[in-house]
């Protein structure tokens, strides 16, 4: 008998892991050998869930509130982020259009799902988040990745969209604020964009994932420009849920028959317990409470954007939100993946090579991500500045 390989799709081959894991794999075997660490890599907030939202998990434990929700969403839920867009940006979006799901990863798949056929292209921008190309490969669609740099504060805009749109596109997809970037869209930027993509009979699909996290002014939402467009949020960053695996996706009205069956036989449904402690996500005192760490990341961007940038990264436009800085090395070395290793191995801090975000000049660039309190950043400068011998 033949001796037979076992199975294996070859979409795996263009499924690429996140090398950042693995740089926070040898970070963490450093600190068991007693190494000291300064995390700047992490792509998720060191504050832990508001104390409302733990206490309103722990009753709906307590109370047994454990069995499936519909599959999209505990309905008390959908009617709170229907409010919370009304209060935060004076947006009607009704209840019925929002999907509560597992995530925004799980608001992802289902967009991309719903939306492409095998060969059909989504636009996307590179540097940007690295899933998005992933899960149009797994639909079997094409990602296309379009450089942008400073000149489009590193995000995709309408000419960018005109030019790269081709017969299979069927979707651009942008995150304002972005993941590496921290740059945001204008509104009226959304609003041509949409606008295009319904002309081409396409969509556009907007990750606003960072949300809340906005440091001069507040982000609009998406929403408020188009009925058509695919908005992404979640309750990871601004909510400081990340564990609690939840998110939601609003979708244009014809669509959410669609989701509803995708959402049934992928997920069923988003999980119980942490679609009731959400309930408490909008609370006024939980605002507070997030509020006044959006506060703190100010500071944090306002204190380490200067600092790099008097150690020769190369920041052309101060990020307007998330909590990362996507920083030019070109200064400092040609190959950024090395250069993340040697400064984790040398001294002791630890940062996301360019090579994560995408294809385009990824060994120019470094992202730093603070999520972690202002002493902590000044040692990861200090021990930078030693480094690099400043
Ligand atoms: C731009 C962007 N979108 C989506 C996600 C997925 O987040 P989650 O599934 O935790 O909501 C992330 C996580 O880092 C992100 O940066």
């Amino acid at each position: 008998m033949n001796k037979k390989t076992l199975p294996l799709a070859r979409r795996m081959r263009d499924i690429e892991p996140f090398h950042v894991m693995e740089l926070l794999a040898r970070a963490r075997e450093l600190e068991a050998q007693g190494r000291s660490i300064v995390h700047m890599e992490i792509g998720e907030p060191d504050f832990p869930t508001p104390q409302p939202i733990c206490e309103a998990g722990i009753r709906a434990l307590q109370k047994g509130e454990l069995f499936y929700t519909p599959a999209l969403g505990l309905p008390q839920l959908r009617e709170a982020i229907a409010a919370f867009y009304q209060s935060r940006y004076g947006v009607d979006v009704p209840a019925s259009r929002i999907v509560v799901t597992s995530g925004a990863s799980g608001a992802l798949l289902l967009a991309i799902a719903a939306l492409i056929d095998p060969g059909d292209q989504v636009l996307v921008s590179d540097p940007g988040y690295p899933c998005n190309r992933h899960f149009v490969r797994l639909m079997e669609g094409n990602p296309v990745g379009v450089a942008v740099g400073a000149g489009s504060n590193y995000q995709l805009n309408p000419e960018l969209i005109a030019q790269h749109w081709g017969d299979r596109t069927v979707a651009a997809l942008v995150a304002s604020p972005s993941n590496p970037t921290g740059t945001l869209i204008p509104p009226q930027q959304l609003e041509a964009m949409a606008e295009f993509a319904a002309q081409r009979g396409g969509t556009l699909i907007v990750d606003e994932i960072y949300h809340g996290l906005v440091y001069d002014g507040d982000a609009m939402t998406a929403l408020a420009t188009s009925e058509n467009v695919f908005v992404i949020n979640s309750f990871s960053k601004y909510f400081n849920m990340t564990g609690w695996r939840l998110g939601w996706l609003v979708a244009p009205a014809v669509y959410v028959r669609e989701i509803d069956k995708l959402a049934q036989n992928i997920f069923l449904a988003a999980p119980t317990p942490s679609q009731h402690a959400a309930l408490a996500a909008f609370e006024p005192e939980t605002v507070a409470i997030l509020e006044a760490r959006r506060q703190e990341f100010r500071a944090r961007r306002d204190y380490l954007v200067p600092a790099l940038r008097k150690l020769g990264f190369d920041i052309p436009h101060t990020p307007q939100g998330a909590f990362y800085i996507y920083a030019g090395c070109g200064a400092l070395t040609r190959d950024s993946f090395a250069f993340a290793y040697d400064l984790l191995e040398r001294a002791g801090v630890a940062i996301t090579p360019g090579i994560d975000f995408g294809a385009h000049a990824p060994e120019r660039h470094v992202r730093f991500a603070y999520t972690r309190p202002v002493e902590q950043l000044a040692e990861g400068v200090a021990r930078l500045t030693a480094y690099l011998g400043r």
